[in-house]
């Protein structure tokens, strides 16, 4: 069946598995998860996603508070596909803006994401891991996929460093107090180069991402260069 789905002017056409939305069984993907609390107060962060098979994915809540935390309220989370590299970094530097969701049945997702399925907890395991947030307190959550749209607009993107800088960077931005804690010079320096990297080859939206993530780094490490 063809259905259409059209959100803030972007046509989405329905899929039934997640192959369809190119992530496939065995690999984990970066996307955002967007939920809401009980109060309906919307949240997004970047997550990873793995690939469990064609309807059900895994993702481990151990580094997150807000995600975490609705997602154990109320099972429920859309997976937002999207190669924004702002939307990444305004959700792991701080909260994202309202401008910047939009409504599916209700449940808040990302404007203009390039692909986007909505999904619900069947299975959550308590697992400890280390150097994680949380004292190492988290959950793995098994998930059902629901409804899958893809946007009908697929662009060809050609490879380029600056995306992938970007994303290294938010994880070390995450990790740099407690998996990092040790190797905080060698992790910094890596980032400059990154930051060098996406100055050189990236567009304007992930040249501001990193400034953006430098500028972070150095007002919340004071003694970082
Ligand atoms: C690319 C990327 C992937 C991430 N994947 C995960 C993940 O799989 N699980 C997790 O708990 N945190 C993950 N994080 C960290 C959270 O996104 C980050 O801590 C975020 O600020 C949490 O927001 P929240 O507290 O609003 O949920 C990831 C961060 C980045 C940049």
């Amino acid at each position: 069946m063809n259905q259409k789905l059209n959100i803030n002017n972007k046509h989405y056409k329905k899929a039934d598995d997640l192959e369809s939305l190119n992530m496939f069984k065995g690999q984990l993907y970066e996307t955002i998860v967007t939920t809401q609390s009980n109060e309906h107060v919307k949240n997004a962060a970047p997550i990873g996603v793995i690939c469990k098979d064609s309807n059900h994915v895994v993702i481990h809540l151990d580094n997150c508070v807000h995600t975490h935390l609705n997602i154990m309220e109320n099972g429920e989370l859309i997976v937002n596909i999207t190669n924004n590299p702002l939307i990444f970094t305004y959700s792991t530097l701080g909260e994202l803006e309202d401008e910047y969701f939009d409504e599916f049945n209700g449940f808040p997702m990302i404007k203009d994401s390039l692909g986007f399925f909505k999904a619900h907890v069947i299975k959550t395991i308590e697992k400890k891991r280390e150097n994680d947030y949380n004292d190492g307190i988290g959950n793995v959550v098994t998930c059902e996929v629901e409804d899958i749209y893809i946007s009908d607009n697929n662009e060809i993107v050609p490879l380029n460093r600056a995306m992938n800088a970007v994303i290294e960077s938010l994880v070390y931005y995450c990790r740099f107090d407690h998996k990092y804690k040790d190797k905080q010079d060698m992790i910094w320096t890596h980032m400059k180069e990154l930051n060098r990297v996406c100055q050189k080859v990236g567009n304007e939206s992930e040249k501001e991402s990193m400034k953006l993530i430098l500028d972070k780094m150095r007002e919340t490490y004071e003694y970082l260069d």
